[in-house]
C-alpha cells in the first residue's frame, strides 16, 4: 500500500496520512520502517491511539522494550503519573541519543500525545545523518577514528538542583564508549553525539570538550532540524539511530504527558567496527 506522505523539511520529518486502523493492522509497516530509516521522524496526525492500540502498532514495528515502567513509558515531570522515571525527565531538555548507556539502542521509538502544556514542551529532532554527509572533508578525517565516553551522569550535567537519589540513580549506569562516527550495517555513516558523550578517548580535556561541542553545534543547525509542535493525540516516531532529539522547556507543574513506546533495536552503535579494523 502507498502511504500519502509529504516532507516537513528537505532533510527531516515527513507527515505521514493514514488511519489508526491501516497502521494498527500492520499493513502499512514495512513502508514505515523504510521511511523513517530515509526521513528521521514520521508525523501522524489524526490517528488517535490508545495504549492497546499503540502497542499492537508499535509490535508491527519490531519487538517492544519492556522499560521499569512498562512496555507504555510515561513522559512526564508529575510523579503521580510515573513514580520510578519522572527524574529521568530534565534530561529530555538536552540533545540526545536515546540509550547510550546500552550496546544497542533502541531503533525507533514513538510519543502520543495526551496532555500538553499552555506554554512551551515542543519536541525538537536532528538527523544525524545528514549532519555528518555536509562535514567538510577535513572533519570527516579528523573524527573518523575518535571514540568517545558517554556517561547517564553527564546528560544531566547541566540540570541544576539535582537530588542525591538523582545522582546515584544516574551513576549506577556504567559509562559506555562508541565512535563518533557510525557506520552503518548499510554503509550509511551518522554523527554519534548527544549530551552523554562527556570525553574524547586520549583527547587533552579542553580539545576534547570544545571538539565535542563542536560537532554537536554543527549537528543541529537548523537545516538539520525539525520541531514538532505537538498537538493532542499527534503521534511522532523516530528512528534513534539517526537521530538526537530534545524537549523545549515546560513549566514542571504543567501536568505534560506523552506516552512512549520504543522498539527494540538490532544495531550495535559500533556496527561497522569489522569494515575499518
Ligand atoms: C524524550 O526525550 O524521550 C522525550 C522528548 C519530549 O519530552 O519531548
Amino acid at each position: 500500500m502507498a502511504l500519502k506522505t509529504t516532507d516537513l523539511t528537505s532533510n527531516i520529518g515527513t507527515l505521514v496520512e493514514t488511519d489508526t486502523a491501516t497502521l494498527v493492522s500492520g499493513a502499512v509497516s514495512a513502508e514505515i520502517c523504510a521511511l523513517i530509516q530515509q526521513r528521521g521522524v514520521l508525523v501522524l496526525r489524526g490517528c488517535p491511539m490508545d495504549d492497546a492500540q499503540q502497542l499492537q502498532f508499535t509490535r508491527t514495528l519490531g519487538p517492544v522494550l519492556d522499560e521499569k515502567s512498562g512496555e507504555v513509558y510515561k513522559v512526564t515531570y508529575d510523579p503521580r503519573e510515573s513514580p520510578d522515571l519522572w527524574f529521568y525527565t530534565p534530561g529530555n531538555f538536552f540533545w540526545h541519543i536515546d540509550r547510550t548507556d546500552s550496546l544497542v539502542p533502541p531503533f525507533l521509538t514513538m510519543l502520543n500525545a495526551k496532555r500538553l502544556p499552555d506554554i512551551g514542551g515542543d519536541t525538537e529532532f536532528a538527523n544525524t545523518y545528514a549532519a555528518y554527509e555536509a562535514l567538510p572533508d577535513s572533519d570527516k578525517a579528523l573524527i573518523d577514528r575518535l571514540k568517545v565516553v558517554h556517561k547517564v551522569e553527564a546528560s544531566f550535567r547541566f540540570v541544576p538542583d539535582l537530588s542525591d537519589q538523582q545522582r546515584a540513580a544516574f551513576r549506577a549506569h556504567e559509562p559506555k564508549v562508541h565512535p563518533l562516527v557510525w557506520r552503518h550495517r548499510d554503509g550509511r555513516k551518522s554523527l554519534i553525539t548527544s549530551t552523554s558523550g562527556i570525553e574524547i578517548v586520549g583527547m587533552r580535556q579542553a580539545e576534547s570538550e570544545a571538539l565535542l561541542q563542536r560537532m554537536m553545534d554543527w549537528a543541529t543547525q537548523p537545516q538539520f532540524v525539525y520541531v514538532h509542535k505537538w498537538q493532542l493525540g499527534d503521534v511522532v516516531m523516530w528512528d534513534n539511530t539517526g537521530t538526537m532529539h530534545k524537549a523545549q522547556p515546560y513549566a514542571k507543574d504543567s501536568g505534560r504527558l506523552l506516552h512512549r513506546t520504543t522498539v527494540i533495536g538490532d544495531e550495535p552503535f559500533d556496527a561497522g567496527r569489522e569494515l575499518v579494523a
